[in-house]
């Protein structure tokens, strides 16, 4: 080593390395922080039926089968996008029937298939989880999932 290489240069470097990223780091979670309000979620649209459908969907643990937006378990379909597989986009009246009636008719007893317990929802946390699942299929996620089948 050089003996022009310090103490006090090793100290400098240390420090100045820790609050140059430092700054970078602050600067990346406020662009995320930035991001996340004004594109990537629908937030004017939060309504109190989203909020509610958000807790029947965290109540009955659907996380723990199906992904939402990616995250949770692998046994069943991603929801994030079902609003999207069920034409919500062409007709929601017809996918919001079309998501009741699945809700309705588990488990389908198929033999072979994987199996969906009945919750045994009500009308009013029926629909309100509809208003959830088409609230996420609003969420800019950047083209993810990449296919319309999950
Ligand atoms: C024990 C595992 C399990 C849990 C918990 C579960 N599901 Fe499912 N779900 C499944 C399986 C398996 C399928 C696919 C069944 C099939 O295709 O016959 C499915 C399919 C679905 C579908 C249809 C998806 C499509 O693309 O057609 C919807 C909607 C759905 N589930 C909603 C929910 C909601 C909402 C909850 C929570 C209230 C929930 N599920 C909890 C296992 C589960």
């Amino acid at each position: 080593m050089s003996e022009r290489f310090t103490k006090a240069a090793a100290r400098n470097i240390f420090y100045g390395g820790s609050i140059f990223f430092f700054i970078i780091f602050v600067g990346l979670t406020a662009q995320t922080d930035y991001y996340i309000r004004t594109t990537s979620t629908a937030s004017a649209e939060l309504s109190d039926s989203v909020r509610r459908g958000k807790h029947v969907w965290e109540k009955n643990s659907c996380i723990n089968c199906h992904t939402l937006l990616g995250e949770g378990a692998y046994f069943a379909p991603e929801l994030g996008n079902v609003w999207v597989r069920y034409n919500g986009l062409e007709d929601p009246k017809a996918a919001r029937e079309g998501l009741f009636a699945w809700m309705h008719s588990q488990p389908s007893g198929v033999e072979g298939r994987r199996q969906m317990p009945d919750f045994k929802l009500s009308d009013q946390e029926t629909n309100d989880l509809i208003d959830f699942l088409e609230f996420t299929s609003r969420v800019k996620t950047q083209g993810w999932p990449p296919k319309a089948s999950g």
